[in-house]
This record gives C-alpha cells, sequence and structure tokens, in this order.
C-alpha cells in the first residue's frame, strides 16, 4: 500500500549547498504523499534554488529572514511555524548549519525554527558536503552533539562529490529521505501509543530506532571509522611530499609557423594542472611549466607560461637540477616547422600549394632522464594502440622512475575531458590499473603512487 503523509505538517529547511536543487524534489514527494509543507532557507541556500521555486511547489511563502514583513504580524513566528509542524527535515544541511543547530547558534530563520522544535517532535538532519568537510573532527563532533540531543542523523551517501573527489558527502536520494521521514513519524506514533502517560520528561528521550536502522547506522559508522582510517595513511603518505619541490609540466606546446599560424594539439593542460593544484595543495613546491590554455594555476604555485618545445625544454633545464621530483604530462610538439616566417605567410607568396618541412623538437622528458641524478622521474605515455607495451617502452627509453598509460581517442579518457582512465606502471613493472577517475582523482591517484616510492 502506498504510504501517506495525509494531515501530516512538515517544515523543510534548505541551507546552501550544491544539492539545495534536490529540496525541490523532495517537496514534491512530500506533497505527493499528502503532506502539508512549509519551506525555510538559509540566505546562502537562495544562490543554490529560488524561493519562487519552492513557493510554487509547497504552495506557501517561503521564509528567508528573520523579520521579513509578512511574518512580522504574529510576533514569535517562528515558535508558531515550530508548534504547527509535526516533523522538521533539514536537507540538505551544510556543515555551517550543523554547526549552528549544535551549537544552538540562532542567527538565521531556520536555526531558530529548528531551536523551537518541542523536543517531542522529530528533527531530521541530512548533511551534504564535500567529503573533507565532512570528515572534519569538527564537523563529526557536531553530529555527535546533535544525536546527543535525539536528532536524527540521515548518513550522505558516498559518490562523486561536486569537487571531483569521491567519497561520503552526498545528499541521499529522495526515496531515503522519504523512508526516514515515514519511519520518523511511524516512531513517534508507536512512542505516543506505549507512553500511555505521557509526562513531560518523556518529551526528551530519543525516538526509538527500529533493528534496521541501528544495523545501518552500524555498518555505516564502521565505513566511516574504515574511510577516515584510509585517509589517516593517506595523509602520512602524502606528508613525504611536504617541502618536495616538484616540477610539472603541463598543457601543449604551439609551434609557429609564421607570425600567425602554428602546429599544436588537443591538450588542455588539465591533467597537469590538476597534478599541480593536489600537489600545491599537500604542501609541495610547485613549478609548473605550461604551455597556453585556458586554465588557472595554482596561486601557490611558482607558473611559468610558455609557447614552444624549444621554450619549455629551456625551463625546464633551468630548474631541473634543483628539483626531487619532475612530471612530465605536457603534450609537447614532437616536430615543429624548420623554417619559421617572421611575417604573415601570403598566399601569393607560396601559390596554390605550400610544404612545411617539419623538424624533430627535444624529447625534453628523454634529456631530463639523461641527465637525472636525484630527482624521481615520471612519464606520461598517451597512446591510441598497444598502451602498455609502448608504455614500458618508453619509461625504459626515457630513464622514468614511473609512467602513466592513458588511450587518446576514447571516452573518459586522454585530451579534454574532464576524466582519465590511467594505469600507472612503475620501473619493476608494477601496474595499477584505475577505472576512469576525474583528473583531479588521478591527480591523487599518481601522486599517491610517487609519494610511495620516493
Ligand atoms: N615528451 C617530452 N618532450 C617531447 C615529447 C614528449 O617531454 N618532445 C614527454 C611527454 O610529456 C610525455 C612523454 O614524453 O611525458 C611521452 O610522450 P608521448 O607523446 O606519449 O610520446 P613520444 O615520446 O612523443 O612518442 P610518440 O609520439 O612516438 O608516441
Amino acid at each position: 500500500m502506498e504510504k501517506s503523509l495525509k494531515n501530516k505538517k512538515i517544515v523543510v529547511g534548505v541551507t546552501g549547498s550544491i544539492a539545495a536543487y534536490k529540496s525541490a524534489l523532495l517537496v514534491r514527494e512530500l506533497i505527493k504523499a499528502g503532506a502539508e509543507v512549509q519551506v525555510v532557507m538559509t540566505p546562502a541556500a537562495t544562490k543554490f534554488i529560488t524561493t519562487t521555486t519552492l513557493e510554487s511547489l509547497s504552495r506557501h511563502p517561503v521564509v528567508v529572514e528573520m523579520f521579513e514583513d509578512i511574518k512580522q504580524t504574529s510576533g514569535a513566528w517562528h515558535v508558531q511555524l515550530a508548534q504547527w509542524a509535526d516533523l522538521m527535515i533539514i536537507a540538505p544541511c551544510s556543515a555551517t548549519t550543523l554547526s549552528k543547530v549544535a551549537n544552538g547558534l540562532s542567527d538565521t530563520a531556520l536555526v531558530c525554527v529548528a531551536m523551537a522544535l518541542p523536543p517531542e517532535k522529530p528533527l531530521l538532519i541530512a548533511p551534504a558536503m564535500d567529503f573533507d568537510m565532512w570528515q572534519h573532527p569538527a564537523t563529526q563532533n557536531n553530529i555527535r552533539i546533535l544525536k546527543s540531543f535525539g536528532y536524527t542523523i540521515i548518513p550522505p551517501a558516498e559518490g562523486e562529490l561536486a569537487s571531483g573527489l569521491i567519497g561520503p558527502g552526498r545528499l541521499p536520494d529522495i526515496p531515503v529521505l522519504m523512508d526516514r521521514i515515514f519511519k520518523s513519524l511511524d516512531n513517534l506514533e508507536n512512542q505516543s501509543e506505549i507512553n500511555l502517560d505521557n509526562n513531560i520528561s518523556n518529551l526528551n528521550e530519543k525516538p526509538l530506532e527500529s533493528i534496521d536502522e541501528s544495523l545501518e547506522k552500524d555498518k555505516w559508522n564502521t565505513e566511516l571509522e574504515l574511510e577516515m582510517l584510509k585517509k589517516k595513511m593517506q595523509l602520512q603518505t602524502f606528508d613525504k611530499l611536504k617541502g618536495k619541490k616538484i616540477l610539472i609540466t603541463a598543457g601543449p606546446t604551439i609551434e609557429k609557423i609564421d607570425s600567425v599560424r602554428f602546429i599544436s594539439n588537443f591538450s588542455t593542460g588539465k591533467m597537469g594542472f590538476a597534478l599541480a593544484n593536489f600537489a600545491a595543495e599537500i604542501g609541495a613546491e610547485i613549478i609548473l611549466i605550461s604551455g597556453p590554455t585556458q586554465l588557472e594555476p595554482p596561486t601557490k604555485c611558482n607558473f611559468i607560461l610558455v609557447q614552444s618545445a624549444e621554450e619549455m625544454y629551456q625551463e625546464v633545464m633551468k630548474y631541473f637540477q634543483n628539483i626531487d621530483i619532475a612530471i612530465f604530462s605536457a603534450a609537447v610538439a614532437d616536430f615543429t616547422p624548420k623554417i619559421k616566417f617572421e611575417h604573415k605567410m601570403k598566399k601569393e607568396e607560396v601559390g596554390e600549394s605550400v610544404a612545411i618541412e617539419l623538424v624533430r623538437t627535444k624529447d625534453i622528458l628523454a634529456k631530463a632522464g639523461k641527465s637525472k641524478t636525484h630527482q624521481f622521474i615520471v612519464g606520461f605515455a598517451l597512446e591510441t594502440d598497444n598502451l602498455l607495451e609502448n608504455a614500458k617502452r618508453k619509461l625504459q627509453e626515457k630513464n622514468c622512475d614511473l609512467i602513466v598509460a592513458n588511450l587518446a581517442n576514447v571516452p573518459d579518457s586522454g585530451f579534454g575531458g574532464d576524466k582519465n582512465t590511467i594505469t600507472i606502471i612503475d620501473k619493476f613493472g608494477k601496474e595499477t590499473k584505475f577505472m576512469p577517475l576525474p583528473k583531479l582523482q588521478a591527480a591523487k591517484e599518481i601522486l599517491k603512487a610517487i609519494a610511495e616510492r620516493i
């Protein structure tokens, strides 16, 4: 039988999170199930979803500010709204609102309503934030406080987050939220049947938890602890890169034909910039030498913009002796025009056809490999065929410690896209293959592989 929320009054709190758009789906499902819904938003939430959307779905005005004129007729409107509700759910709940509710900081209309909620009424909180914010001890401490108040925390789901990282942090799907709402209201009804002499002290007790729910929480807590342990170990691994001087080449190079034309390739620099971003984040000193791209270099890095393979070579060699690690992710042009015209080549000068003689550029990685003393060298191999075989050959010929093999011209790999499908091979032949990963995540795996080997 379809579950019903007929005659149930629900306050939905929405906070500033990328998942705020899902609150519209939640309100729609609640209304479909027969509930009456009123929405309270934080000012930050309005940056992600409009009040108009939630007003038309809930068929009630949406409150954002504590002192909005429309609400001032009744004085303590927040108390009345809290008294009106049978249940309040904050979904998504940002780290900020989580902290405010845990610490009683009622400086938004939403937190005022949450705090005015009578203790017997369930308050469900569905946190959604980036993985690192979720794992932060401050957030976890706030979660413990909120649980001790008897509030129900709906654990975030795992998956790809807005930041590109993968882990717990996503707002669970709407059916999961709906299920928790049904369960909380069912518990409440069962509880009031059990507590026939419903005295005021019982109102402070936690809502009853089903065996399934407590098993789910246990499972989730174990997963979280494992995740935190893994993270701690990873942090220790990345500690090895702290303060290390890392040189990264990125992007394409452009090889001039004349003053307005050039030869280049489709590289966007995303992989190299992701490596620079992540390495800077974990405290390495970065020299990023890149050909022209549309990307913003990380603020904490020495950024050197070059055009041609020759310029990239000169810059790399300037720094190479004094660095600890070099990662060659640039798609360096292998050929450059033998003659570069100073002026714009005119059609009448060349006639109906023109042959441009190309000569080999310097192989920067191979030259670095030859002159290496202490540096740990990472190459990339972008292939269309025989991926692993070619990558292993390049690893040896160019004297690399590690090579990152990736296929060109397939979805989720190589140039341009936001993902890459990599296989990391070390000089002892150990191969690690990864599923398609966002480039920031792929960068993390490459830096982890380096940290484990230096
Ligand atoms: N590389 C370089 N300088 C070049 C060419 C390549 O530093 N002139 C580096 C790339 O940055 C990459 C590695 O060498 O780390 C392999 O590049 P790739 O283009 O895959 O291979 P090539 O050695 O150029 O060989 P081929 O084009 O024949 O596959």
